[in-house]
C-alpha cells in the first residue's frame, strides 16, 4: 500500500523518493499536492502524465524558507518597488496560502513553468509539507494531487481514489485545514494582479500593498491559449462528476424550482449557510431532495471553504444526479469559494 501516516520514517521515505525522481503526494494547509523535485525534468514530466495535465499549465514551486525564493526566481529582474511589496506580503502572509508569481531564474526547467518566463512560488504552513521539502534538500514542484480538471483533494483518501497506484507514496496528514487552493498573485508587472482567488482573501493583500487587480479568468473555451496569463484557470475546472448548478439565496427561496438541469431525480442541495436552508425549508420544496448539506451553519466563510471540496467529494460518491449549490457572499474567502463553484458548474 502506498498510503502511509505521517511519521519520521514515512517522511524520510518520501524525501528519498523525491531525491530519486519519484512522486510523493503530501498534505498542505490548502489541498494535497503531488510533489516532485523541481530541478528534475523527468520527474516533473511524470506529474503531467499521471494527472493528465496539459503541458501549458505551469506548476507551483513549494519552498520551506523565504530565502529559497532565490532558488526559483531571478531577483535581478525585480524592481525595488516590487521587491518592497513582495517582502511586505511574504513577511506578513507566509507561511500560508499565497503563491507569488515572479520572473523565473535559469535553473528552473521550462517544464515547471510551461515555457513561461515567470514562476509561481509558495511557502506552505503545513508542518509535513515543510519537513518533506527540507528533508528532500530541494524545492518541490507540486500541483494539486487530483486528475486534471476534477475536484481537488483535501484528504489522503481523495488522492488515493483519484490517482492511486500511479504515485510512489501518499503521506496521510488528515484533512487539510483551509481546504481551498492558494491565491495566485502576479507580481511581474507594475499592475499587481490576482490570477486565481484562493485561501488568502484579496482584502488581506490590499491591506498590505494597496489595490490589486483581479483577472476575470472565465475563458470561453478550454482551448490552448498561451496569451492567457494563468494558464491553469480554465473555465471548466475543479469539477465534480455530478452536474452542478448554482443559485443565490433569493433564487432558492423565491423560485425553488428554477434548477436549470431539469428532469433529474436524485438531487443534492448544498447550502452556504444554515439560515438559507431554514428559509428554504419553509417553501413548497418542489424538488425531490436526496441529500441536504450546509457548508457552514453560521455562514463562516473559513469553515465553508474548508468543507467545500470534502462535501463535493462526498456527494459525488452518493449516486446523485445533480447538485444544486448556493453561492457564497462575494467577499473574503467567498470569492474563492464562488470561483471554484462556478468553474465546477457545467450542465452535463
Ligand atoms: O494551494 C495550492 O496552490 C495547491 C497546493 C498543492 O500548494 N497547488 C495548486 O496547484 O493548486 P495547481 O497546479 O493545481 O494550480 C496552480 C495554479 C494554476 O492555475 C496555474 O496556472 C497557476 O497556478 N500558475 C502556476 N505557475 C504560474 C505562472 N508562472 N504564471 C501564472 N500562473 C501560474
Ligand atoms: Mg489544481
Amino acid at each position: 500500500m502506498n498510503l502511509l501516516p505521517v511519521t519520521g520514517e514515512s517522511l524520510e521515505r518520501g524525501a528519498e523518493i523525491i531525491k530519486n525522481g519519484g512522486l510523493v503526494a503530501f498534505p498542505t494547509e490548502t489541498v494535497y499536492g503531488l510533489g516532485a523535485d523541481a530541478f528534475n525534468p523527468q520527474a516533473l514530466a511524470k506529474i503531467f502524465d499521471v494527472k493528465k495535465r496539459p503541458h501549458f499549465d505551469p506548476l507551483i514551486i513549494h519552498i520551506a524558507s523565504p530565502r529559497a525564493m532565490e532558488d526559483a526566481a531571478d531577483f535581478s529582474l525585480i524592481s525595488n518597488e516590487t521587491r518592497r511589496k513582495l517582502f511586505l506580503l511574504t513577511d506578513n502572509l507566509w507561511p500560508g496560502p499565497l503563491s507569488v508569481v515572479l520572473p523565473k531564474n535559469k535553473k528552473i526547467p521550462g517544464i515547471v513553468t510551461a515555457g513561461l518566463q515567470t514562476v509561481a512560488i509558495r511557502l506552505p504552513s503545513n508542518e509535513t509539507a515543510l519537513k518533506l521539502i527540507s528533508l528532500s534538500g530541494t524545492v518541490i514542484a507540486a500541483p494539486s494531487a487530483n486528475p486534471f480538471g476534477s475536484l481537488s483533494p483535501t484528504r489522503a483518501e481523495h488522492v488515493r481514489d483519484g490517482l492511486g497506484d500511479k504515485i510512489d507514496l501518499i503521506l496521510d496528514g488528515g484533512a487539510c485545514q483551509i481546504g481551498i487552493e492558494s491565491t495566485v498573485l502576479d507580481l511581474t508587472s507594475e499592475k499587481i494582479k490576482i490570477l486565481r482567488p484562493g485561501g488568502t482573501p484579496k482584502e488581506e493583500i490590499e491591506k498590505l500593498i494597496g489595490k490589486v487587480e483581479s483577472e476575470n479568468g472565465n475563458r470561453e473555451s478550454d482551448s490552448d491559449d498561451q496569451a492567457f496569463s494563468s494558464p491553469g484557470q480554465l473555465k471548466s475546472h475543479y469539477a465534480p462528476k455530478t452536474p452542478l448548478v448554482l443559485f443565490n439565496r433569493e433564487e432558492i427561496i423565491n423560485q425553488p424550482d428554477s434548477a436549470r438541469c431539469a428532469g433529474r431525480d436524485r438531487t443534492a442541495l448544498l447550502f452556504f449557510d444554515g439560515s438559507t436552508r431554514d428559509e428554504w425549508q419553509k417553501t413548497d420544496k418542489p424538488l425531490k431532495i436526496a441529500i441536504i448539506k450546509v457548508l457552514s451553519e453560521n455562514g463562516d466563510p473559513l469553515e465553508a471553504a474548508s468543507r467545500l471540496f470534502e462535501i463535493l467529494h462526498e456527494i459525488d460518491n452518493s449516486n446523485i444526479s445533480q447538485i444544486i449549490a448556493q453561492l457564497a457572499p462575494q467577499q473574503g474567502l467567498g470569492e474563492a469559494i464562488n470561483d471554484r463553484l462556478m468553474r465546477g458548474s457545467v450542465c452535463k
